[in-house]
Protein backbone atom coordinates (compact mmCIF):
# COMPACT_ATOMS: atom_id res chain seq x y z
CA UNK A 1 0.00 0.00 0.00
CA UNK A 2 1.19 3.43 -0.40
CA UNK A 3 2.92 5.69 2.74
CA UNK A 4 0.62 9.10 2.54
CA UNK A 5 3.24 10.57 3.92
CA UNK A 6 5.97 8.67 4.77
CA UNK A 7 8.15 9.90 7.83
CA UNK A 8 11.93 10.38 7.45
CA UNK A 9 14.02 8.01 9.44
CA UNK A 10 15.83 10.59 11.89
CA UNK A 11 19.24 9.07 12.07
CA UNK A 12 19.80 11.14 9.25
CA UNK A 13 20.97 8.93 5.84
CA UNK A 14 23.96 9.74 4.44
CA UNK A 15 22.62 8.93 0.72
CA UNK A 16 19.13 9.85 -0.24
CA UNK A 17 17.58 8.71 -3.90
CA UNK A 18 14.21 9.99 -5.59
CA UNK A 19 13.28 7.73 -8.54
CA UNK A 20 10.68 6.98 -10.99
CA UNK A 21 10.36 3.76 -12.97
CA UNK A 22 11.09 2.10 -9.88
CA UNK A 23 8.30 -0.69 -10.11
CA UNK A 24 8.90 -2.70 -12.89
CA UNK A 25 11.74 -3.48 -15.57
CA UNK A 26 14.84 -3.03 -14.80
CA UNK A 27 14.43 0.05 -12.58
CA UNK A 28 13.14 -2.73 -10.11
CA UNK A 29 16.49 -4.20 -9.94
CA UNK A 30 18.05 -0.77 -9.75
CA UNK A 31 16.12 -0.07 -6.93
CA UNK A 32 16.81 -2.86 -4.91
CA UNK A 33 20.77 -1.88 -5.44
CA UNK A 34 19.80 1.46 -3.64
CA UNK A 35 18.00 -0.11 -1.37
CA UNK A 36 21.14 -2.62 0.26
CA UNK A 37 23.28 0.23 0.20
CA UNK A 38 24.21 1.47 3.94
CA UNK A 39 23.39 4.65 4.98
CA UNK A 40 20.84 4.79 1.85
CA UNK A 41 16.70 6.09 1.93
CA UNK A 42 14.89 5.88 -1.40
CA UNK A 43 11.77 7.10 -2.24
CA UNK A 44 10.15 6.19 -5.28
CA UNK A 45 7.14 8.11 -7.36
CA UNK A 46 4.54 5.57 -8.52
CA UNK A 47 0.98 4.83 -9.67
CA UNK A 48 -1.88 2.77 -8.90
CA UNK A 49 -2.31 1.03 -5.41
CA UNK A 50 -1.33 -1.33 -3.39
CA UNK A 51 2.56 -1.51 -4.27
CA UNK A 52 5.06 -2.66 -1.90
CA UNK A 53 8.95 -1.97 -1.66
CA UNK A 54 11.96 -3.36 -0.92
CA UNK A 55 12.99 -2.48 2.87
CA UNK A 56 13.90 1.11 3.09
CA UNK A 57 11.94 2.17 0.57
CA UNK A 58 9.31 4.86 0.85
CA UNK A 59 6.57 4.75 -1.97
CA UNK A 60 4.44 8.53 -2.82
CA UNK A 61 2.15 8.79 -5.29
CA UNK A 62 2.97 10.25 -8.78
CA UNK A 63 0.85 9.41 -12.08
CA UNK A 64 3.44 11.30 -14.77
CA UNK A 65 0.17 11.37 -16.85
CA UNK A 66 -0.62 14.37 -15.07
CA UNK A 67 1.38 17.49 -14.20
CA UNK A 68 -1.19 18.31 -11.24
CA UNK A 69 0.27 14.42 -9.59
CA UNK A 70 4.25 15.68 -10.47
CA UNK A 71 3.43 18.92 -8.30
CA UNK A 72 1.94 17.08 -5.65
CA UNK A 73 4.60 14.20 -5.89
CA UNK A 74 7.54 17.18 -5.75
CA UNK A 75 5.95 19.33 -3.01
CA UNK A 76 5.81 15.86 -1.04
CA UNK A 77 9.19 15.05 -1.55
CA UNK A 78 10.42 18.15 -0.46
CA UNK A 79 8.23 18.11 2.86
CA UNK A 80 9.95 14.50 3.24
CA UNK A 81 13.11 15.79 2.74
CA UNK A 82 13.35 18.26 5.52
CA UNK A 83 17.14 19.51 5.88
CA UNK A 84 18.33 16.76 4.07
CA UNK A 85 18.74 17.26 -0.12
CA UNK A 86 19.04 14.63 -2.83
CA UNK A 87 22.35 13.13 -3.73
CA UNK A 88 20.77 10.84 -6.84
CA UNK A 89 17.92 11.83 -8.93
CA UNK A 90 16.93 8.97 -11.25
CA UNK A 91 13.80 9.98 -14.04
CA UNK A 92 13.91 6.52 -15.16
CA UNK A 93 10.29 5.83 -15.89
CA UNK A 94 8.01 5.62 -19.57
CA UNK A 95 5.91 4.24 -21.60
CA UNK A 96 5.24 4.06 -25.05
CA UNK A 97 1.64 4.57 -26.07
CA UNK A 98 -0.26 2.87 -28.57
CA UNK A 99 -1.72 5.37 -30.54
CA UNK A 100 -1.14 9.12 -31.35
CA UNK A 101 -4.78 10.06 -30.08
CA UNK A 102 -4.08 8.81 -26.28
CA UNK A 103 -3.68 12.06 -23.75
CA UNK A 104 -2.18 13.11 -20.39
CA UNK A 105 -4.48 15.01 -17.70
CA UNK A 106 -3.35 18.40 -19.60
CA UNK A 107 -3.98 17.08 -23.13
CA UNK A 108 -1.06 16.50 -24.37
CA UNK A 109 0.89 13.49 -26.04
CA UNK A 110 0.21 10.97 -23.63
CA UNK A 111 3.84 9.27 -24.08
CA UNK A 112 5.28 12.89 -24.64
CA UNK A 113 3.55 14.17 -21.16
CA UNK A 114 4.69 11.11 -19.42
CA UNK A 115 8.56 10.67 -20.53
CA UNK A 116 9.45 14.29 -21.31
CA UNK A 117 7.18 16.75 -20.02
CA UNK A 118 6.45 15.02 -16.67
CA UNK A 119 10.13 14.46 -16.05
CA UNK A 120 10.92 18.27 -16.86
CA UNK A 121 8.79 19.79 -14.70
CA UNK A 122 9.80 17.46 -12.01
CA UNK A 123 13.78 18.02 -12.50
CA UNK A 124 13.24 21.51 -12.34
CA UNK A 125 10.87 21.55 -9.60
CA UNK A 126 13.48 19.70 -7.63
CA UNK A 127 16.42 20.74 -8.82
CA UNK A 128 17.08 23.33 -5.79
CA UNK A 129 16.80 20.52 -3.45
CA UNK A 130 19.38 18.32 -4.98
CA UNK A 131 23.07 18.47 -2.81
CA UNK A 132 25.90 19.64 -4.30
CA UNK A 133 28.20 16.68 -5.87
CA UNK A 134 24.57 14.67 -6.45
CA UNK A 135 23.49 13.21 -10.12
CA UNK A 136 20.69 13.27 -12.04
CA UNK A 137 20.06 10.69 -14.38
CA UNK A 138 17.42 10.54 -17.16
CA UNK A 139 16.47 7.41 -19.12
CA UNK A 140 16.97 8.03 -22.63
CA UNK A 141 17.03 5.53 -25.49
CA UNK A 142 18.80 5.32 -28.36
CA UNK A 143 15.78 5.14 -30.48
CA UNK A 144 15.68 8.79 -30.68
CA UNK A 145 18.58 8.60 -33.27
CA UNK A 146 17.35 8.70 -37.13
CA UNK A 147 20.55 6.12 -37.88
CA UNK A 148 19.23 3.50 -35.35
CA UNK A 149 15.30 4.24 -36.16
CA UNK A 150 14.86 5.72 -39.47
CA UNK A 151 11.39 7.72 -37.89
CA UNK A 152 13.21 8.96 -34.97
CA UNK A 153 12.67 13.06 -35.69
CA UNK A 154 15.42 14.99 -38.10
CA UNK A 155 13.83 18.55 -37.24
CA UNK A 156 12.41 19.96 -34.24
CA UNK A 157 8.86 20.11 -34.78
CA UNK A 158 7.45 20.52 -31.03
CA UNK A 159 3.54 21.07 -32.02
CA UNK A 160 3.58 17.71 -33.67
CA UNK A 161 5.52 16.33 -31.03
CA UNK A 162 3.43 17.71 -28.14
CA UNK A 163 0.25 17.10 -30.15
CA UNK A 164 0.70 13.76 -31.97
CA UNK A 165 -2.33 12.82 -34.95
CA UNK A 166 -2.77 9.89 -36.27
CA UNK A 167 -0.65 9.36 -39.09
CA UNK A 168 -0.36 5.53 -39.97
CA UNK A 169 1.90 2.49 -38.32
CA UNK A 170 4.47 3.37 -35.93
CA UNK A 171 2.37 6.35 -34.29
CA UNK A 172 3.37 4.86 -30.91
CA UNK A 173 7.03 4.59 -31.59
CA UNK A 174 6.98 7.51 -33.18
CA UNK A 175 5.98 9.50 -29.93
CA UNK A 176 8.28 7.53 -28.46
CA UNK A 177 11.23 8.11 -30.10
CA UNK A 178 10.61 12.12 -30.00
CA UNK A 179 10.28 11.44 -25.80
CA UNK A 180 13.63 10.13 -25.93
CA UNK A 181 14.89 12.54 -27.75
CA UNK A 182 13.73 15.28 -25.77
CA UNK A 183 15.01 13.79 -22.37
CA UNK A 184 18.75 14.19 -24.47
CA UNK A 185 18.13 17.64 -24.52
CA UNK A 186 17.10 17.88 -21.89
CA UNK A 187 19.92 16.35 -19.72
CA UNK A 188 22.35 18.22 -21.64
CA UNK A 189 20.21 21.76 -21.16
CA UNK A 190 20.24 20.64 -17.68
CA UNK A 191 24.09 20.11 -17.33
CA UNK A 192 24.69 24.01 -19.17
CA UNK A 193 22.63 25.48 -15.88
CA UNK A 194 25.07 27.62 -13.96
CA UNK A 195 23.09 26.34 -10.86
CA UNK A 196 24.18 22.76 -11.97
CA UNK A 197 27.68 23.83 -12.89
CA UNK A 198 28.05 25.68 -9.58
CA UNK A 199 27.00 22.81 -7.06
CA UNK A 200 28.71 20.16 -9.54
CA UNK A 201 26.00 18.53 -10.48
CA UNK A 202 26.59 15.73 -12.63
CA UNK A 203 23.89 15.31 -15.54
CA UNK A 204 23.77 11.76 -17.19
CA UNK A 205 21.00 10.55 -19.85
CA UNK A 206 21.17 6.89 -20.01
CA UNK A 207 20.42 4.04 -22.80
CA UNK A 208 19.78 0.89 -21.48
CA UNK A 209 19.77 -0.65 -24.48
CA UNK A 210 17.71 -3.36 -25.63
CA UNK A 211 16.40 -4.67 -22.67
CA UNK A 212 13.83 -7.84 -22.11
CA UNK A 213 11.41 -8.69 -19.33
CA UNK A 214 10.18 -5.60 -19.74
CA UNK A 215 6.36 -4.45 -18.76
CA UNK A 216 5.91 -3.03 -22.31
CA UNK A 217 3.46 -0.25 -21.78
CA UNK A 218 -0.01 -0.93 -22.58
CA UNK A 219 0.77 -3.28 -25.22
CA UNK A 220 -1.54 -6.44 -25.36
CA UNK A 221 -0.77 -9.84 -23.66
CA UNK A 222 -1.01 -10.55 -26.85
CA UNK A 223 1.49 -7.75 -28.39
CA UNK A 224 4.04 -8.70 -25.08
CA UNK A 225 3.63 -12.50 -26.31
CA UNK A 226 4.76 -11.81 -29.70
CA UNK A 227 7.39 -9.23 -28.64
CA UNK A 228 8.93 -11.61 -26.39
CA UNK A 229 9.04 -14.21 -29.05
CA UNK A 230 10.70 -12.46 -31.94
CA UNK A 231 13.06 -11.22 -28.78
CA UNK A 232 14.36 -14.51 -27.97
CA UNK A 233 14.53 -15.92 -31.46
CA UNK A 234 14.91 -13.10 -34.27
CA UNK A 235 16.68 -10.31 -32.38
CA UNK A 236 19.80 -12.53 -31.50
CA UNK A 237 20.24 -13.77 -35.10
CA UNK A 238 20.38 -9.57 -36.32
CA UNK A 239 22.42 -8.75 -32.92
CA UNK A 240 25.11 -10.40 -34.68
CA UNK A 241 25.37 -7.15 -37.15
CA UNK A 242 23.44 -5.03 -34.92
CA UNK A 243 24.23 -4.32 -32.00
CA UNK A 244 21.46 -2.29 -31.29
CA UNK A 245 19.23 -5.42 -31.22
CA UNK A 246 21.49 -7.63 -29.04
CA UNK A 247 19.61 -7.83 -25.69
CA UNK A 248 20.19 -6.77 -22.40
CA UNK A 249 18.88 -8.60 -19.78
CA UNK A 250 16.66 -6.56 -17.19
CA UNK A 251 19.43 -7.33 -13.98
CA UNK A 252 21.91 -6.16 -15.81
CA UNK A 253 20.61 -2.62 -17.14
CA UNK A 254 19.23 -2.52 -13.63
CA UNK A 255 22.70 -2.99 -12.07
CA UNK A 256 24.33 -0.34 -14.80
CA UNK A 257 21.74 2.43 -13.89
CA UNK A 258 22.41 2.33 -9.89
CA UNK A 259 26.53 1.89 -11.26
CA UNK A 260 25.69 5.33 -13.54
CA UNK A 261 23.91 7.12 -10.82
CA UNK A 262 26.48 5.93 -8.30
CA UNK A 263 29.44 7.20 -9.89
CA UNK A 264 30.88 4.15 -10.36
CA UNK A 265 30.12 4.63 -14.18
CA UNK A 266 31.46 8.31 -15.63
CA UNK A 267 30.83 9.91 -18.50
CA UNK A 268 34.30 11.56 -20.18
CA UNK A 269 34.44 14.86 -19.17
CA UNK A 270 31.85 16.89 -21.41
CA UNK A 271 29.53 14.46 -22.47
CA UNK A 272 26.13 13.65 -20.87
CA UNK A 273 25.27 10.21 -22.59
CA UNK A 274 25.65 6.39 -21.38
CA UNK A 275 24.74 3.94 -23.74
CA UNK A 276 24.30 0.21 -22.97
CA UNK A 277 23.59 -0.58 -26.80
CA UNK A 278 27.25 -2.83 -26.80
CA UNK A 279 26.74 -4.39 -23.31
CA UNK A 280 29.21 -2.36 -21.26
CA UNK A 281 29.11 1.18 -21.23
CA UNK A 282 29.94 3.34 -24.24
CA UNK A 283 29.68 7.08 -24.73
CA UNK A 284 28.55 7.94 -27.99
CA UNK A 285 27.51 10.86 -29.81
CA UNK A 286 23.47 11.98 -29.41
CA UNK A 287 22.05 12.45 -32.71
CA UNK A 288 22.52 15.45 -34.66
CA UNK A 289 19.01 16.98 -33.56
CA UNK A 290 19.74 16.10 -29.93
CA UNK A 291 23.27 18.32 -29.77
CA UNK A 292 21.80 21.10 -32.14
CA UNK A 293 21.87 23.97 -28.96
CA UNK A 294 19.18 25.94 -30.57
CA UNK A 295 16.65 23.00 -30.44
CA UNK A 296 17.80 22.52 -26.93
CA UNK A 297 17.06 25.79 -25.80
CA UNK A 298 14.04 25.92 -27.59
CA UNK A 299 12.35 22.61 -25.95
CA UNK A 300 13.57 24.04 -22.16
CA UNK A 301 11.74 27.40 -23.02
CA UNK A 302 8.72 25.99 -24.55
CA UNK A 303 8.63 22.96 -22.16
CA UNK A 304 8.65 25.90 -19.50
CA UNK A 305 5.31 27.46 -21.06
CA UNK A 306 3.49 24.01 -21.40
CA UNK A 307 4.15 22.79 -17.68
CA UNK A 308 3.33 26.33 -16.25
CA UNK A 309 6.95 27.28 -15.13
CA UNK A 310 6.65 31.46 -15.15
CA UNK A 311 10.09 32.10 -14.82
CA UNK A 312 12.82 30.80 -17.30
CA UNK A 313 16.77 30.74 -15.86
CA UNK A 314 18.04 30.19 -19.31
CA UNK A 315 16.53 33.29 -21.10
N1 LIG B 1 13.44 -1.92 -22.16
C1 LIG B 1 14.06 -1.38 -23.19
O1 LIG B 1 14.43 -2.06 -24.18
C2 LIG B 1 14.39 0.08 -23.17
C3 LIG B 1 15.27 0.59 -24.15
C4 LIG B 1 15.59 1.95 -24.12
C5 LIG B 1 15.04 2.77 -23.14
N2 LIG B 1 14.17 2.24 -22.22
C6 LIG B 1 13.63 3.15 -21.19
O2 LIG B 1 13.95 2.61 -19.93
C7 LIG B 1 12.97 3.00 -18.95
C8 LIG B 1 12.43 1.78 -18.24
O3 LIG B 1 11.93 0.91 -19.22
P1 LIG B 1 11.42 -0.59 -18.94
O4 LIG B 1 11.65 -1.31 -20.20
O5 LIG B 1 11.99 -1.08 -17.67
O6 LIG B 1 9.85 -0.26 -18.84
P2 LIG B 1 8.67 -0.91 -17.98
O7 LIG B 1 9.00 -2.28 -17.55
O8 LIG B 1 7.44 -0.69 -18.80
O9 LIG B 1 8.67 0.05 -16.68
C9 LIG B 1 8.34 1.39 -16.83
C10 LIG B 1 8.29 2.06 -15.49
O10 LIG B 1 7.75 3.39 -15.67
C11 LIG B 1 6.61 3.51 -14.82
N3 LIG B 1 5.58 4.36 -15.42
C12 LIG B 1 5.05 4.29 -16.64
N4 LIG B 1 4.06 5.19 -16.79
C13 LIG B 1 3.96 5.84 -15.61
C14 LIG B 1 3.13 6.88 -15.11
N5 LIG B 1 2.15 7.43 -15.85
N6 LIG B 1 3.32 7.32 -13.84
C15 LIG B 1 4.27 6.78 -13.05
N7 LIG B 1 5.08 5.79 -13.45
C16 LIG B 1 4.93 5.33 -14.72
C17 LIG B 1 6.08 2.09 -14.67
O11 LIG B 1 5.22 2.02 -13.58
P3 LIG B 1 4.09 0.86 -13.47
O12 LIG B 1 4.74 -0.23 -12.68
O13 LIG B 1 2.97 1.55 -12.77
O14 LIG B 1 3.72 0.44 -14.86
C18 LIG B 1 7.39 1.34 -14.48
O15 LIG B 1 7.90 1.49 -13.19
C19 LIG B 1 11.91 3.76 -19.73
O16 LIG B 1 12.16 5.14 -19.64
C20 LIG B 1 12.12 3.29 -21.17
O17 LIG B 1 11.67 4.23 -22.10
C21 LIG B 1 13.84 0.92 -22.20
Amino acid sequence: MFNQQPSRDQSDPQRVVVMTGATSGFGAHTVRHFAALPDTRVIIGARGSGRSAPPRVDILPLDLASLASVREFAHAVVQWLGDTRIDLLVLNAGMRGSSAGQRSAEGYGLTFAVNHLAHYLLARFLLPSMAGHSRLVITSSNMHDPPIKTIAPKSFDLEAWAYPTKNGSGEGIRSYSVSKLCNLMTAQSFARLDEVKARDISVIAFNPGLTGGVGGGDASALQKALFTIVTHTIYPLIGLFRPEFVMNTPEHSGKRLADVALGTIVPPHGRVYVSLVKGEPTFPDPSELARDRESQDRLWRESAVMVGIKENPKS
